[in-house]
């Protein structure tokens, strides 16, 4: 898909999960694109766990939230029969994450919890890859002698990719035969009409505002979107090769299509630079890169929320990220979506959604409470 934010693939974008082809109805002549989703009757009798059953007769998902909270509903693939609950696969922990026991750090890369922390590798120590390295490192060298060693500076060269370079900086990859000619830069810094390296999609998160495109040999920040995009913007399945196509002065985005859990079967189209949430989730992930905690992940871990909800000490910012974060990932599929759909399918995200809105009214000891209480949650999406 043409996600929003390519160079954030790793924070989370979850491939959505519900934006498969429904396959099997496709086949019936008077099938819609896309299944619609209902609340279920209280005629029908679900068995114990069951949180969705797909009804052919009206090609409705009638769905109910799953009992436990730390469960989700889990739909399996393009089966049209009886879908039931699924608890969250416990998440296992980087080096510098933390950690109550050995058996909560991920083996290959920590063998060893001390203090609470998964250990990694030091500084200086042979490595693989920067998995294995503790916070503030990454592996670097030449195949053969790499060591984990401190991260490099915003300013300075010799970066192979983001993750040599701190949290809040990004690699300007100008080469990629000889790193000494990268530097690392900070993200969201190179001004409109500065030159950047690498443009994706119209894309760099090394730009101010997230966009560039190619100009004068080679590629250039470019200024503020002026985004005149409709959002939610309606789409048909069945055209999706030019239903979401948006283009902007010399700007072009094919955002994917993605069916809706509506009562309508309606779908719409994923968001693009520019649109509200995506800025507002940009700005509160800026605020995580940029803060001190985001030093405390291991370097490949710092758009993983697991780390995120470890060490950033900034509850209020943790609800805005996640909220943010969740609501444009599932912007497509959460328009004029029933509130039994919504935790059914989403439980996370109506949690966060709850505790963002509240968290103004709230001091933030009672809202670090609830985090504590929630953070179980977030295993289901990362
Ligand atoms: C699926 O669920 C429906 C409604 O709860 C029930 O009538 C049916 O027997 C179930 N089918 C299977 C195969 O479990
Ligand atoms: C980024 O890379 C481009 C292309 O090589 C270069 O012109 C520009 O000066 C670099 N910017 C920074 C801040 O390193
Ligand atoms: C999208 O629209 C632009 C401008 O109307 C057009 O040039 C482009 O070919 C379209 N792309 C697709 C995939 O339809």
């Amino acid at each position: 898909m043409a996600a929003p934010l390519i160079a954030f693939a790793l924070l989370i974008l979850p491939q959505a999960v519900f934006s498969y082809r429904y396959d099997i109805e496709e086949n019936k002549a008077s099938a819609p694109s896309c299944p619609s989703y209902a609340c279920k009757k209280s005629s029908q009798t679900f068995e114990q766990s069951q949180c969705a059953y797909y009804d052919e007769s009206d090609y409705t998902y009638y769905v109910n939230p799953c009992a436990q909270s730390t469960e989700s509903c889990m739909l399996k693939g393009e089966n049209p029969g009886n879908h039931t609950c699924q608890t969250a696969q416990t998440k296992l922990s980087w080096p510098g994450e933390k950690c109550t026991q050995t058996g909560d750090c991920n083996p290959i890369y920590s063998t060893a919890c001390t203090n609470g922390i998964c250990v990694g590798l030091s500084s200086g120590v042979a490595c693989t890859d920067s998995n294995y390295c503790n916070p503030g490192l990454s592996c670097q060298g030449t195949p053969g002698s790499m060591k984990c060693a401190p991260l490099i500076q915003a300013g300075s060269k010799g970066c192979r990719a983001d993750f040599d370079c701190v949290p809040y900086a990004g690699c300007n990859i100008t080469s990629t035969t000889d790193s000494s000619e990268n530097a690392c830069v900070q993200y969201w810094s190179i001004k409109n009409d500065e030159f950047v390296a690498i443009c994706g999609e119209h894309q760099s998160n090394l730009c101010k505002y997230n966009l560039c495109r190619e100009r004068d040999g080679g590629f250039k920040c470019y200024e503020k979107f002026e985004n005149t995009h409709i959002i939610p913007w309606p789409c048909d399945l069945n055209a999706k090769a030019t239903d979401c196509n948006f283009t902007h002065h010399e700007f072009n985005f094919l955002p994917d299509c993605v069916c809706g859990l509506n009562p309508t079967g309606a779908a719409y189209c994923s968001l693009i630079p520019g649109d509200g949430p995506v800025i507002e989730y940009e700005a509160a992930l800026k605020s995580w890169l940029f803060s001190t905690s985001s030093s405390q992940c291991n370097t490949l871990r710092r758009f993983e929320s697991q780390c995120i909800l470890d060490f950033w000490g900034n509850t209020k910012g943790i609800y805005a990220l996640m909220y943010w974060y969740l609501y444009m990932s599932y912007y497509p599929q959460i328009q004029d979506t029933q509130d039994c759909v919504l935790k059914t399918f989403y439980p996370s995200y109506v949690s966060y959604k709850e505790l963002y809105k509240k968290y103004d009214d709230q001091d933030d000891g009672a809202a670090m409470l609830e985090l504590v209480f929630f953070t179980y949650i977030l295993a289901i999406f990362n």
